[in-house]
């Protein structure tokens, strides 16, 4: 019989079947964007420790170059499958799998990076951001300061109203969608510039709740019926570069109930309010618009098209 916790867990994603790392690995930006990130970040000799290690690839990223990792995972099936996929890699022998929850464990010594990759969209469903604070409380009562560098070590966070086709084969299926970043999506038509809604420094105290309210200055005529989020982990920052080692996650773009009809011109106001690693759902239900400066509209006729 599964606690309430261990439900929650299933539910929300945080049990991650084994076959679904496989897309986690086939993931490229992701997974170019955490060794290039670690590579920089992990000194030479250096302690890690890892929140959620998976199969361990970060891990092992890290331990080409430490001389110890902690790699801890609390899906059971995921811990046999990391201490065999590293056993299997050159310098596999520096990782310690742990098996233990992230909310409680904390390494035997202090370690100079901590690698977490909790991370969804919009910081929904997995729980980096809950992680990550407790890690830290814990960590300063343990072993005092600094705090070790984290990676990532901020996340910046935007909202872009959009036309959202949702026509399958004839079916209308308004519907969450994940895009990729890199290609233009044939039936999204980007209404306005994204707006950043939320910037989480994990070096700083961040707080799970969300909430914003802003404004969309509209280029083009459509219906808004959907809302783009987009989510930019900063892995790593390289001041001698001024610049920083970036990952982008897929789009989300998450239905509206109450589509606006919109013009060039017009200022759409929106709201939307959630907890990190809250549920999908959860923000879709708080999202309000409202056209606060409007231009005369022609017709309602395409607008009903879509409601
Ligand atoms: C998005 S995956 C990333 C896996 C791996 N780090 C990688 O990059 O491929 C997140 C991992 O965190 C693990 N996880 C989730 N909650 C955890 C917790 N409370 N304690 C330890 N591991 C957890 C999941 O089982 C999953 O393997």
């Amino acid at each position: 019989m599964l606690n309430e916790r261990e439900i929650e867990s299933c539910y929300l994603g945080q049990f991650i079947p084994v076959h679904y790392h496989h897309n986690m690995l086939m993931d490229q930006n992701r997974m170019h964007g955490f060794k290039s990130a670690i590579n920089y970040a992990v000194k030479p000799g250096a302690k890690v420790l890892e929140l959620g290690g998976g199969t361990g690839v970060l891990s092992w990223f890290a331990a080409g170059r430490a001389a110890k990792v902690y790699c801890v995972e609390f899906n059971p099936d995921m811990v046999k499958a990391a201490r065999k996929m590293l056993s299997m890699n050159p310098n596999g022998h520096k990782v310690e799998v742990v098996h233990a929850d992230a909310f409680e464990y904390l390494p035997p010594e202090p370690v100079d990076v901590v690698i977490c990759e909790m991370i969804h969209v919009a910081m929904l469903r997995e729980k980096q951001v809950e992680v990550m604070e407790s890690f830290k409380r814990r960590y300063l009562a343990r072993f005092g300061g600094p705090l070790p560098v984290f990676l990532p070590e901020a996340v910046i966070m935007a909202a872009q109203p959009l036309q959202q086709d949702y026509d399958f084969e004839g079916f209308y299926a308004p519907i969450v969608q994940f895009q990729e970043t890199s290609t233009a999506k044939p039936g999204t038509v980007e209404l306005a510039a994204p707006a950043v809604y939320s910037i989480l420094d994990f070096s700083q105290p961040t707080d799970s709740a969300i909430a914003w309210q802003g404004q969309f200055a509209i280029e083009k005529a459509g219906i808004v019926n959907a809302m783009r989020f987009i989510t930019k982990n900063i892995l790593a920052v390289v001041p001698e570069e001024n610049s920083t080692i970036d990952w982008l996650n897929h789009y989300m773009s998450v239905p509206m109930s109450q589509p606006i009809q919109v013009k060039p011109g017009d200022v759409l106001q929106v709201s939307f309010q959630y907890r990190a690693g809250g549920s999908i759902p959860s923000l879709e239900a708080s999202i309000r618009t409202e056209l606060v400066h409007a231009h005369a509209h022609s017709s309602n006729a395409q607008l009903s098209a879509y409601a």
